[in-house]
């Protein structure tokens, strides 16, 4: 059997406790026989190498799991369809970059979107919150020109040498930027690689004026996925958008795109007055377009109507398994008629279980943060010690 359960457990202790913890959970909910032969086996190659190689089978129901206990997901009831890409003998920053690219072809699935994530080796991360994003870039007289969030973004890539079109525009692409140990390369997205749709209105012309897009493929690249005490700091994945992350919140913040004065122009509404309501009939008309968009250009995307029903019938799923299921209530809920979806009266806890993605610091070699690149650390990874 493995190490007893110790009260503190020392670092490596508690490694091989989450090892064991996972191949547990692992073989109970896929009915996988042989727990006991595994579990010897685990204990040896620990004990001998300081690491336990996963299988891609335990690898792929382990990603599944982590998105499974993402409490601010809506989406997570299609945890069981996560496809992996075992990725985990990639390492070479050149490699990591050709197999984005396989991601996004992979996910993509001619607009049917794919839940994928793509797991690399150690010694490599992605800088990038996310494969595709849009610059923004500080104007003289301070106004934005593109995506707000961006601006530091964008700022340290262009500090590492991207150099910004001749002629700036409001969704100009950026590199990816990939770190492997104290070096960090920029990697620049094909545009077929990069599917978008122009936002129009089912029924207002003047929408579709405002020259508003969205890529159709949210993929996070710089959260560290957690399986059976190990750290995979290069796990990008991507499901498909729910219409309100891009028309409620994308476009629509006002430290965002800050779309709903110009949409309201177009649409002749009275922005004198706020008790017209032109700031909430503007936001619901951009999320009829951008439904409306997506459908029309044949790309798979969500509603929050649909979305939040299916969170329930997960809930009443995972209940089923004998499993509680945590969340961020005010992630989960949407920006956009949150009282009308049966999420509203319901109550959640925050706790984090692992398997999860968490979080990780990102060292950048140039401003805002002006400090040397730090080598990157897999903490408590067996795998990668
Ligand atoms: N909200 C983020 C964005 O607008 C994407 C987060 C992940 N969303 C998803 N549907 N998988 O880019």
């Amino acid at each position: 059997m493995l190490a007893p359960v110790a009260l503190h457990p020392s670092a490596a202790e508690a490694d091989v406790l989450e090892a064991e913890r996972f191949l547990r959970l692992y073989h109970h909910e896929t009915g996988q026989p042989g727990l006991k032969v595994r579990l010897v086996e685990a204990e040896a190659e620990l004990e001998q190498h300081g690491r336990l190689t996963l299988s891609s089978a335990e690898l792929a129901h382990g990603a599944g799991v982590a998105w499974r206990n993402s409490t601010r997901c809506v989406g997570r009831g299609y945890w069981r369809a996560l496809e992996l890409r075992d990725l985990r003998h990639v390492t070479a920053p050149e490699q990591v970059f050709a197999q984005l690219l396989g991601h996004l072809e992979r996910a993509w699935n001619g607009g049917r979107l794919r839940a994928v994530i793509s797991v690399f080796g150690p010694g490599v991360r992605i800088l990038s919150p996310q494969l595709i994003r849009y610059a923004g870039y500080r104007q003289p007289g301070g106004s934005v020109l593109g995506d707000p969030q961006n601006l530091d973004l964008t700022r340290r890539l262009e500090a590492l040498g991207w150099q910004a079109p001749a002629h700036k525009a409001a969704f100009d692409v950026l590199p990816i930027a990939v770190q492997s140990g104290d070096q960090v390369r920029l990697y620049t997205l094909p545009s077929e690689g990069v599917r978008e749709v122009q936002i129009s209105h089912p029924a207002l012309p003047a929408v579709a004026d405002l020259g508003l897009k969205w890529h159709a493929l949210p993929v996070i690249s710089d959260m560290r996925l957690e399986v059976a005490g190990q750290q995979f700091l290069c796990a990008p994945f991507s499901g498909w958008y729910m219409q309100t992350e891009i028309a409620a919140r994308n476009l629509a913040d006002a430290g965002r795109y800050d779309a709903l004065p110009r949409l309201a122009q177009a649409l002749g509404l009275d922005t004198r007055r706020e008790r017209s309501l032109w700031r909430d009939r503007a936001l619901l008309e951009l999320n009829v377009a951008v439904l409306h968009s997506f459908d029309a250009a044949g790309v798979r995307i969500d509603n929050h109507h649909s979305a939040t029903r299916r969170f329930v019938r997960f809930e009443g799923r995972e209940a089923r398994a004998g499993r509680a299921v945590h969340g961020r209530w005010s992630w989960l809920i949407p920006p956009v008629s949150p009282a009308l979806t049966p999420l509203w009266h319901r109550s959640y806890t925050d706790t984090e279980l692992t398997p999860n993605f968490f979080a990780q610091t990102m060292s950048w070699p140039v401003q805002p943060h002006p400090h040397p690149v730090q080598p990157i650390r897999e903490q408590g990874c067996p795998v990668h010690r």
